[in-house]
């Protein structure tokens, strides 16, 4: 494995060819890193689950360069949903509709459906767009984390999560932190009203007045294979708790104006909800780093941003009740 800091024109066409000739490719992008390889590369994708421990039926999504590859990947648009990636894209925004022929089972899991989204990153839209050059059609890239773990929003994250289990072509391109810091938000578009199957910086409020809509809030009873739907995710090896004040010894992540309880090591004050999301996992991960048993997190209150941060903490914590 090679780390490429200050990544050049040349850094990124080699990082393209890398994908092209099959190897994998970390990259930034505005939400989190993601472990990328060639979309249509059976192979190369089978390597992404290798790498992640991750169960082969879980479905991935495809990176384009902008949103006039839609048509290679997905079919029968519905209007509000062209409308959403008109409003959003390049951004923080997967949609999941229905899948062209050249999403294949490897991709999504088997599901008559694909993910899809153009990331607001410049390193990744310039990756991506010599992919295209090259003759590519997309970038499959889940979070660069092992299956479970916390998503990586630094370069040194995923050197950590998977750098020794790269191989000696793969790349990790550093791009700095990561201007969001949670997944984006997931919205399945294949039936006649959009609904949220993640929550992220694209909020409720935020779709429903760009498709100048309401948007399907019932909960759905199957299990969609879905990390939104999944226990045990986003966790640290620490234990988080929830609303809780920490002792002495243990981790703290609350806003800025809670002070810190005496002893307790604070991980994170951010002043707000922006700021929260953008600290929250390498906060989690400095726990790890600091070989801290338990993690208290206040969580933030109100609507947008702050349910998508409640959902990943209530997440991290679950297997800890
Ligand atoms: O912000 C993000 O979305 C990041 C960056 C790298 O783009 N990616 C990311 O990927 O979070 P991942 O694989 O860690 O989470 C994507 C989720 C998965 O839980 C997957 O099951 C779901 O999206 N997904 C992908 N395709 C789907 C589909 N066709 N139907 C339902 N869920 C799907
Ligand atoms: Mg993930």
């Amino acid at each position: 494995m090679q780390m490429i800091s200050n990544c050049t024109h040349d850094a990124v066409k080699k990082a393209a060819k890398a994908l092209k000739d099959g190897h994998l490719v970390a990259f930034p992008t505005e939400t989190v890193y993601g472990l990328g390889a060639d979309a249509a590369n059976e192979k190369a994708v089978s390597q992404i689950y290798a790498v992640k421990g991750r169960p082969t039926d879980h479905p991935l999504i495809v990176h384009i360069s902008s949103i006039s590859q839609i048509s290679k990947w997905a079919l029968d648009l519905p209007e509000y949903a062209m409308k959403l990636a008109i409003d959003f894209w390049p951004g923080p925004m997967t949609l999941i509709l229905k899948r062209s022929e050249l999403a294949k089972d490897f991709i999504t899991g088997g599901q008559n459906s694909v993910g899809l989204r153009v990331p607001n990153q410049p390193l990744a839209l310039s990756l991506l767009s010599e992919f295209d050059k090259m003759g590519g059609s997309g970038v499959a890239a889940p979070s660069a984390n092992r299956f479970g773990a916390v998503s990586p929003t630094t370069s040194l994250a995923v050197e950590e999560e998977i750098g020794n289990l790269l191989n000696q072509e793969d790349l990790i391109i550093d791009g700095g932190s990561c201007e969001i810091g949670i997944e984006s938000t997931i919205i399945d578009c294949t039936e006649n009203i959009p609904r949220v199957l993640r929550p992220g910086a694209i909020t409720h409020e935020i779709i429903e007045s760009s498709i100048d809509g309401k948007i399907n809030t019932l909960k759905i009873k199957q299990l969609l294979k879905t990390s939104g739907f999944f226990i045990n995710h986003y966790s640290p090896k620490a234990k988080v708790r929830l609303n809780q004040l920490a002792k002495p010894g243990e981790g703290f992540i609350a806003m800025a104006n809670m002070p810190t309880p005496i002893g307790a090591h604070r991980l994170a004050s951010p002043r707000s909800l922006e700021d929260f999301a953008k600290v929250l996992y390498e906060a989690l991960r400095n726990a790890d780093r600091m070989k801290l048993n338990e993690v208290k997190v206040i969580l933030p209150s109100g609507n947008g941003l702050a349910e998508a941060i409640r959902d990943r903490l209530n997440k991290s914590s679950t297997k800890n009740e």
